[in-house]
């Protein structure tokens, strides 16, 4: 069984081959970065129009490393949602044509969804139930999952994702887009206790995330002390805006560890190619004697491998969906 899955929820254009195993044998992943860097964040318009110069040569690309040919794929898979409304039209519309041309089933999946699956890719055996702290540019959430495939959201952020709070402090002292890589580089030489952040508080108890008070927070300090990059404690402020966030993440999951005692954590999205994240949270659940997953850094963000992944588990639990051609992309889920 090869299974080819499509991703063009955001800015990046990717296509992968999976055989059943859930082993890679091709995953292509084109960045838009270059694209979207002189404006400092991603312009929608020009993200789906750039898949579409790109899918093509994406998918072509992949079956060529995978050394298969269109015929050989026997089902396809794609990212309906949330995403860019015009960018995962692109990736659907694309994936129904070649499901259709080669009479193929397509299977539909959710982004949130395919990012944690990310990490059965290199570990097939993780125990349930789970726990699940997703970080990326668009979604910081805790999702518990019981059994496979079922996915039960605990908490989200009520305002910016962890991965925007960083890309937009980022913006904010002329850093570049994305923001999160440079951050994650120039905190590794700081002091993150160097300035202080409150760590947000949910006055109804809840699990939820709020990271629009650090950013707010942030520029306040920015224009007190006039942070830029000549000033000598620069790197200490990027490292300790670094600190307050990955703190925030990590009591949110050790609350939730303390409510739902799972089996074993994952930590999955963008932000979870950051460097001292990936390490706090391996300690964490080794404090909490709870075995902790966390994907390699090339699986962590956008990619079409873990898309293909999660709809591998789909077909074992429904192996010949019929193929929807009305099928719709969802901009939030
Ligand atoms: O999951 P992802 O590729 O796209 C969304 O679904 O949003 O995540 C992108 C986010 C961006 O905010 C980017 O700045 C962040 O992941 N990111 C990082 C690192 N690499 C990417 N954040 C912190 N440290 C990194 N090394
Ligand atoms: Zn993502």
């Amino acid at each position: 069984m090869k299974i080819l899955g499509i991703e063009t929820s955001c800015d990046e254009t990717s296509a992968a081959v999976l055989d059943h195993e859930v082993r890679i044998l091709g995953n292509v992943v084109l960045s838009q970065d270059e694209v979207h860097a002189p404006y400092g964040g991603i312009v929608p318009e020009l993200a789906s129009r750039q898949h579409i110069r790109s899918i093509v040569y994406v998918v072509s690309e992949c079956l060529e490393r995978a050394g298969l040919g269109l015929d050989e794929i026997e089902a396809f898979a794609v990212t309906q949602g949330p995403g860019l409304i015009g960018s995962l039209l692109v990736g659907l519309s694309f994936a129904k044509g070649l499901a259709f041309a080669h009479g193929r089933p397509l299977v539909a999946v959710d982004h949130l969804e395919s990012h944690i699956y990310s990490a059965f890719i290199e570990n097939r055996d993780i125990g349930f139930p789970i726990l699940a702290l997703l970080v990326s540019g668009g979604h910081t959430s805790l999702f518990e999952l019981k059994e496979p495939l079922n996915f039960r959201l605990l908490a989200k952020t009520r305002d910016d994702a962890a991965g925007e709070a960083l890309d937009k402090i980022a913006k904010f002292l002329n850093l570049g887009y994305p923001g999160g890589p440079v951050i994650d580089q120039l905190a590794s030489e700081g002091d993150g206790g160097r300035f202080h952040f409150a760590r947000p508080q949910m006055s109804d108890g809840s699990l939820d995330f709020s990271f629009s008070g650090f950013k707010t927070a942030g520029l306040r300090q920015i224009r007190k002390f006039g942070i830029n990059r000549e000033h000598p404690d620069f790197i200490h402020f990027i490292a300790s805006f670094e600190a307050a966030v990955i703190r925030t993440l990590l009591h949110n999951l050790d609350r939730a560890i303390d409510d739902f005692e799972p089996g074993s954590l994952i930590l999955c999205g963008g932000v979870a190619r950051n460097r001292k994240l990936r390490e706090q949270f391996l300690e964490l659940a080794d404090h909490r004697s709870v075995p902790g997953y966390i994907p390699s850094p090339e699986l962590c963000t956008d990619n079409a491998a873990m898309v293909a992944a999660l709809a591998l588990e789909m077909l074992r639990h429904d192996p010949s969906p019929a193929l929807d051609l009305t099928l719709n992309a969802y901009p939030r889920r």
